[in-house]
């Protein structure tokens, strides 16, 4: 609270941009006031409807009996893709490869075979388990082993970075070491599920509302299905209770299901799976085993890295292929690699298809990195943080990725340095391996680690945004631009660069629905540029109006167009001082256009994905944090006592969210590495489909002391919106410093010699095991 406190004094005249705002939900987020889409007046005439999945992993449709669907209690209508008027494709690829309902293949359990509508939820619900389908059967490939095996089909081309010659740098390395490292996926757990309801209009028009990241995507998909233009169909998005990557592109399905049966029966209609449906249908965290073998020296400099990074990515491509890419993009974190080699595996398996998920294939690449440097220091005897150290990127000759973009605003020692001082990392480690010594049992671990997160979308034409900017005649102000709000603080950001702009309250702006008739051919709320693009695109806005206000009042009240300027509530023209309402009520007398549309595309980006070469990050945005655990060394179960960190975000735009984003953000993390197992049966059933048997860290998990800093005067080096950083997505992988402490925890059991090769989810089953492994490898 500390750095926000400061950031509150900031003189008035600075305005409100850089000040500690609470979300503008906060009270009805608690209350239970804040509108999600189930909670909206039903419309007249509402059905419900529901979807038909189908019961095997992989094989032929052969017929589907739906009559017992049909004589249900209240089924109005039944669909399958032969009502579909459009295209049965809701792939968001160019590769076709995901129809809205299946017709002959069923390649995932789970997958959507009909919707059924009826008159309320629970019929529908009830309707759609009566389906007969008969198969053939075929035997489904499952996890990356299996897929492997069967000849590892790729859903995606995959990508090669390179850089130097690695196979001439391994051979010349004085060591060389090969792992294999298993990285889990995750579930996105959003506290409002999947849910899309669709009204019809006049003609073909079709209003969407729906818990979407991306409406302009389902716009188009919606459209698609139908069989009509975009032109037609309006997307609407208030809020999302939580979307974390997994409304990026999974909500389409549901969006076009609900206009599909709106459509055929000129009737609203809501679809809403219940969690469990939406756990087995819906696409996760991608799942990785990274295939490593590293070149280093005995004083634990890295020399050489060849490592293969192969992904579930489920039965169609959806994301996979920039997700796999990130993961390659994020295999260095904060190291320099002198020859490197990654390869990306994006491989297809009948289970659902893995998608976008925070950090979006990056976290996995990070661990990968940590893992290495791991390796180096139980190899050389070093300590980890020491290793960590000496491969940072440097100076000239020690800048380069490999993708052969400059690392030019590199902080990650400076950070690392600060946060091992102010969290008396040193002391505290020495401490721990005292008491480990005299503590049979419960051992202690301490990790610090550091990140370095790319911002931008590698796909460099989604950098882009627009806004709309109203002014009123009695001053007060409507914001719309093409950013969705799921819970991050993007909505209060953004009205906060707007009254600054204007140098008025931020009670006088009002922030509006995210929609597509206001704000066209957005970009997916993702990336975590989400302020970065659509601050700048709304500050454009407001400076197209302000311009235009200048000129009116110079003209007015006879002063030159450089004597205006805008003071928080008034407007200095020359001499005079004249309150902001009543230059806006003189402008619109003056017929001044008071309204304008704004935009942004990011600079300074490229990438050239064959070559494996380029610009794709308009900067890093950085952050460490030092991880202090506790296990049980008989049962594997562990605490994670105190965790510090210290974030970068720029000159941030409101200290209180970013440390909302930076908290949240590193025990989604923690959850993703200890806790949160999926499971599969051989049949491709998903079995953790519910919080019973599916684990996320509750208010009881959280570290037991846990201090978060916001990195002081470090203002972007790159001219972003008022110089803030992006955060929300870099912080989930500050999280790798519990896995890095669980492993140091373990690998106190053999003296710290043996490195424990901890795989994530590190779940006590997992930590136990790897204990009992560096035991006996121990001889102890
Ligand atoms: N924070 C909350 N509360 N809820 C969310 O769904 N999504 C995360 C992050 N923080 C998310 C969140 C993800 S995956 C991304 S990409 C960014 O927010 C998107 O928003 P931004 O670009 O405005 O940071
Ligand atoms: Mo975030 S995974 O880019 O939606």
């Amino acid at each position: 609270m500390a750095d926000a406190r400061r950031k509150l004094d900031l003189a008035p005249e600075t305005g409100p941009v850089g000040s500690a705002r609470a979300h503008d939900s906060a009270p009805k987020h608690v209350a239970g006031e804040a509108l999600y889409i189930d909670d909206i007046a039903a419309p007249e005439g509402l059905l419900h409807a529901y979807l038909g999945t189908s019961t095997i992993a992989h094989g032929k449709l052969l017929s589907l009996d739906l009559d017992a669907v049909r004589a249900a209690p209240g089924v109005v209508a039944v669909l399958t893709a032969a009502d579909i008027p459009g295209a049965n494709d809701i792939s968001s690829t160019h590769l076709h490869d995901e129809p809205v309902f299946a017709t002959e293949r069923i390649l995932f359990h789970g997958q959507p075979l009909f919707a059924v509508v009826a008159g309320t939820r629970e019929q529908a619900r009830h309707a759609a388990t009566l389906a007969k389908a008969d198969h053939a059967e075929e035997a489904p490939q499952i996890d990356i082993a299996a897929a492997r095996a069967a000849g590892g089909r790729l859903v995606t081309e995959p990508l090669k970075l390179e850089r130097g010659d690695v196979a001439a740098a391994m051979a010349a390395s004085p060591r060389r070491l090969k792992g294999t490292m298993a990285i889990g996926g995750q579930e996105h757990f959003y506290l409002e599920g999947q849910v899309a309801l669709a009204i019809p209009g006049e003609d073909e028009d079709m209003a969407v509302l729906v818990s979407t990241q991306h409406p302009s995507e389902v716009q188009h998909m919606v459209a698609a299905v139908l069989g009509i233009g975009s032109h037609a169909v309006t997307v609407e998005v208030r809020r999302m209770g939580g979307g974390f990557g997994g409304k990026e592109t999974q909500a389409n399905l549901f969006a076009c299901v609900a206009a599909l049966c709106a459509r055929k029966l000129r009737r609203p209609v809501k679809l809403r799976p219940d969690r469990d449906d939406d756990m087995a249908i819906t696409g996760k965290r991608h799942d990785f085993v990274c295939d490593y073998e590293i070149g280093f020296d005995e004083e634990g400099r890295i020399h050489a890295v060849d490592a293969v990074y192969a992904a579930r990515c489920g039965w169609n491509a959806d994301l996979s292929g920039p997700v796999t890419d990130r993961a390659l993009f994020h295999m260095d974190n904060c190291y320099f690699y002198p020859a490197v080699r990654a390869r990306s595996e994006p491989l297809f398996t009948n289970t659902c298809s893995n998608t976008a998920f925070r950090g979006f294939g990056g976290p996995q690449g990070m661990v990968g990195a940590e893992r290495f440097i791991e390796e180096v220091a139980y190899a050389t005897g070093l300590d980890p943080l020491e290793v960590r150290r000496r491969n940072l990127y440097g100076g000239a000759g020690r800048d380069l990725t490999p993708y052969h973009q400059r690392v030019e605003d590199n902080i990650a020692g400076d950070v690392i340095a600060e946060l091992e001082r102010r969290c008396d990392y040193q002391a505290r480690k020495a401490a721990i391996r005292e008491a480990n010594a005299t503590s049979p049992v419960v051992k202690r671990g301490i990790a610090l680690t550091p990140v370095k997160f790319g911002i931008s979308f590698t796909a460099t034409w989604f950098n882009q945004a627009g806004a709309l900017v109203h002014v009123y005649t009695d001053g007060t102000v409507a914001l719309n631009h093409g950013g969705t709000e799921m819970g991050q603080g993007l909505y209060i950001k953004v009205a906060q660069v707007v009254a600054h702009a204007f140098g008025i309250g931020l009670d006088q702006v009002k922030i509006t629905a995210t929609t597509t008739g206001k704000v066209p051919n957005t970009s997916a709320t993702a990336a975590s540029s989400g302020s970065d693009l659509n601050g700048m695109a709304a500050l454009d806005a407001c400076e197209t109006i302000k311009k235009r206000l200048a000129e009116f009042a110079a003209k007015h009240w006879q002063a030159r167009p450089e004597e205006v300027a805008f003071l928080p509530g008034r407007v200095k023209v020359g001499a005079r001082e004249i309150a902001f309402k009543d230059v806006i009520a003189a402008a619109y007398m003056a017929r001044v256009q008071l309204s304008a549309t704004g935009f942004y595309a990011t600079p300074n980006i490229h990438w050239d994905r064959k070559a494996g070469r380029g610009h794709p990050f308009y900067y890093f945005a950085y952050g460490a944090a030092a991880a202090e655990v506790a296990i049980d060394t008989l049962t594997g179960e562990y605490k994670v006592e105190r965790v510090d960190i210290l974030h970068d975000c720029g000159q941030s735009l409101n200290p209180a969210i970013d440390k909302g984003q930076i908290e949240g953000g590193f025990v989604q993390g923690m959850g993703w590495l200890t806790t949160e197992e999926l499971v599969w049966d051989r049949k491709g059933r998903l079995l953790t489909h519910a919080p019973s048997t599916y684990k996320i860290p509750v208010a009881s998990d959280r570290p037991r002391i846990f201090n978060v800093h916001l990195l002081e005067n470090a203002p972007n080096r790159e001219p972003t919106i008022h110089r803030s950083k992006a955060v929300g997505e870099p912080p989930l992988m500050l999280a790798i410093s519990v896995l890095q402490a669980l492993s140091d925890a373990v690998a106190s059991v053999g003296d710290h010699r043996i490195c424990p090769r901890l795989d994530a989810p590190a779940t006590p089953e997992r930590v136990l095991d790897a204990v009992e492994r560096v035991r006996a490898e121990a001889g102890r």
